[in-house]
């Protein structure tokens, strides 16, 4: 039978966590498949933003919505800007509301797309950062990862040690990764518990 795919072990975690009328981030839109997914998980009274800095991501992501045959999705906000810049994008009454960020790193995966725009370390970070602020306790962040590609390597390196080093009283990360290919690509998770707890306290 084998285990569960990169992705399918991602949707899981988030499934799990995500429920009708919740509030959800697709980081990395592409061509959308995370984005349909969050937007059917969080259901009509939810919501979902999507970020992607590529305007054909946009055009796919709008595509597979209107032509999904999904009922009572939830509305979907899609930015063309940097997922570095979410914590100002998102209103501040989500700010410690959101159930679930969603990040699927590297290039866009669509036929015609330019391979060479990846995600970069330092905006990765950044968002991840802001992820974390934005999350509410018991809420999610997924991450696949591609150390496979040129830059993904480090990428994928920098991400395993920013979750590496949040302190446990904060989240709890986990990594989800086939031991025998070290180029395969791997799923890293942190789930919140506090984050936002500890801040209102000071
Ligand atoms: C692997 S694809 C995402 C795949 C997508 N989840 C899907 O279902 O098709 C990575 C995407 O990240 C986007 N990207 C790169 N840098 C970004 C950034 N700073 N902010 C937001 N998106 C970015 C790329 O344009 C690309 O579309």
């Amino acid at each position: 039978m084998g285990f569960l795919s990169v992705l399918s072990f991602a949707h899981r975690l988030v499934s799990e966590r995500l429920k009708p009328g919740d509030i959800a981030i697709d980081a990395t839109i592409g061509t959308g498949s995370d984005t349909l997914f969050l937007a059917q998980a969080a259901g009509p009274k939810g919501h979902v933003f999507g970020f992607d800095i590529q305007e054909e991501a946009l055009t796919l992501t709008q595509q597979r919505l209107d032509q999904s045959s999904a009922t009572a999705i939830a509305p979907v906000t899609l930015l063309l800007q940097s997922h570095a810049s979410m914590k100002d994008a998102i209103p501040q009454i989500y700010h410690g509301k959101l159930a679930a960020v969603m990040f699927n790193l590297g290039y866009l995966p669509s036929s015609a797309s330019n391979k060479e725009i990846i995600t970069m370390t330092d905006s990765t970070i950044t968002a991840l950062q802001a992820s974390l602020e934005l999350l509410r306790p018991g809420g999610v962040i997924t991450i696949v990862l591609y150390p496979g590609h040129p830059g993904g390597d480090s990428e994928s390196e920098a991400v395993q040690q920013w979750a590496s080093n949040i302190p446990q009283s904060i989240a709890q990360s986990i990594i989800y990764q086939q031991l025998q290919r070290s180029d395969a690509p791997y799923t890293v998770a942190i789930e919140n518990k506090s984050y936002n707890k500890l801040k209102s306290r000071g």
